[in-house]
């Protein structure tokens, strides 16, 4: 768990890892390839490390060099099993599905599990595979896919909560092979997805469109192995601007991309967070009051949902009423009640949250429930007045290269301890005196009313 003693303004330099969200499936497809993959600036995640035991438990040699490059190789294309005792850490080992397709023909992944973010299916997934002529069946808990030879298929990938990321990847890892030509619409147009897309087009794959919603894969035989740096994390670099902005700091945000962050800046901006943009870089100063702003989480370029509960720890601070909306997760909420413990004046109505911004919020021990919550939840603790305890920050190590270690070099005060009675602040136990029932002082308190029967008060009888 953290301790964090909060009210200190974070100041001076902090640099982006590389995105998980397109290391994650570009590790996956390195499944298709002839050859060694290597893959620069894949960050040191949990979530990585279960994809590489995935990786290994379907025939790949996955090894971290020394420069901490990802080398990855196929040993063994006859391992087509991703076991539910895997996949079920870690809903995204769902990528493998469309490379194994694309390259050996077939698979049997694990449904993943379920999630405290919301509903996760992978029915566009399967659409998506089987217009491939795929043939699909599920089976208990696991997905059973075959092809004997995918050929291209004009695919709508849309769904009622738009577009599908990893059902994009996916499709796309198993067209890149499909005989003649393939168009996506509804394609995810995240940065992650288009990162993808390039390392395919790497190795020999014709992908265009990239970064729209529309795309047109000729299929080929072959793809060979090559070298890729994944780009940098819009997600960790938003929740770094917010820190700043939440702890009335000034930061400067190296190694992101501001195109990738354009939604995020200019909610930031509009509730008056000062933001220069120098290349790859960002400069961030908070201003002296947040003003409240409406935010709704879309597919990209919007709002991520992935920022979402951050941007409602932030606005928890701000002057004024905040509604926020998330239209991908619609009950991606659990960070609010924990909030609430904060001091944060908020209300849940449906697929919104409405946020009567307070001037501090104040420390408390709250509990992490998934990975962006807790980095919303550390955010409000690092701006909140006194000590707060943080529980099962392992979902933040899923997400967040070392973040405490990051903040605290620009003036966080974040102590990661093993989760035991002495190791709890002093500040946040509840002492001798109120820990017992609230005695009633009978010299200065009108003695509690004593209730009278029916027959002492003179009422009638019930009838
Ligand atoms: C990816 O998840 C990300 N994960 C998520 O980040 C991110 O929140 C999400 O995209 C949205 O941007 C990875 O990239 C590993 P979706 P994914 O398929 O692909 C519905 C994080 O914190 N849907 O784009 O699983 C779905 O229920 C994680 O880093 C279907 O209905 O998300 C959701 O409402 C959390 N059918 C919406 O679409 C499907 O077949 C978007 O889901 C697939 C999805």
């Amino acid at each position: 768990m953290f301790v964090v003693r909060g009210g200190r303004p974070l100041r001076g330099r902090v640099s982006v890892s590389g995105a998980k969200n397109a290391a994650l499936p570009i590790m996956a497809a390195a499944l298709v390839a002839n050859g060694t993959s290597v893959l620069h600036g894949v960050p040191d995640l949990v979530d990585v490390t279960t994809l590489s035991s995935v990786l290994r438990s379907l025939g790949m040699n996955v090894d971290r060099r020394p420069d901490g490059a990802i080398a990855l190789s196929t040993c063994d294309e006859q391992r087509c099993l991703a076991d539910y005792e895997l996949v079920r850490r870690m809903r995204a080992s769902v990528c493998v599905l469309g490379p194994l397709l694309g390259r050996r023909g077939r698979a049997c992944v694990s449904l993943p599990g379920g999630c405290n973010i919301g509903h996760r299916p992978i029915d566009l997934h399967l659409k998506g595979l089987r217009a491939l002529g795929a043939k699909i069946t599920i089976d208990r808990g696991y997905v059973f896919a075959r092809v004997d030879r995918l050929v291209g298929a004009d695919i709508y990938l849309g769904g009622s909560f738009g577009s599908t990321v990893t059902g994009t990847c996916n499709v796309m890892c198993a067209a890149v092979f499909a005989k003649g030509i393939t168009t996506i619409s509804a394609a995810a147009c995240e940065p992650e997805v288009v990162d993808l897309g390039n390392y395919l087009n790497a190795m020999g794959a014709k992908i265009e469109g990239l970064g729209t919603p529309l795309l047109r894969i000729e299929g080929v035989d072959d793809l060979n192995a090559v070298e890729h740096t994944v780009i940098p994390d819009r997600i960790e670099a938003a929740t770094m601007l917010i820190a700043a902005a939440m702890t009335g700091g000034r930061l400067q945000v190296d190694n992101l991309v501001p195109a990738h962050l354009a939604g995020v800046i200019d909610a930031l901006r509009m509730m008056g967070v000062m933001i220069e943009i120098h290349d790859h870089t960002a400069i961030v100063t908070a201003p002296d009051t947040l003003r409240a702003l409406d935010i709704t989480a879309l597919p990209y370029p919007g709002i991520p949902t992935d920022v979402q509960a951050q941007f409602t720890a932030l606005l928890s601070i701000a002057e004024g009423i905040s509604v926020v909306t998330d239209k991908v997760f619609p009950d991606r909420f659990m960070h609010i009640p924990e909030l609430m413990r904060m001091g944060a004046n908020v209300r849940r109505e449906g697929a919104c949250s409405i946020i009567a911004g307070i001037k501090t919020l104040s420390g408390a021990c709250v509990m992490a429930s998934d990975l962006r919550a807790s980095a919303a939840l550390l955010l409000a603790a690092l701006a909140a007045d006194g000590e707060s305890v943080i529980r099962r920050v392992y979902h933040l190590d899923r997400g967040y290269e070392r973040l405490e270690l990051k903040f605290n070099k620009v003036g966080a005060d974040i102590a990661r301890v093993v989760d035991q009675p002495e190791t709890m602040p002093a500040s946040l136990q509840l002492s001798e005196e109120e820990q017992q029932p609230l005695a009633v002082d009978s010299s200065d308190s009108p003695p509690p009313p004593k209730f009278l029967s029916r027959r002492e008060s003179g009422q009638p009888k019930f009838k």
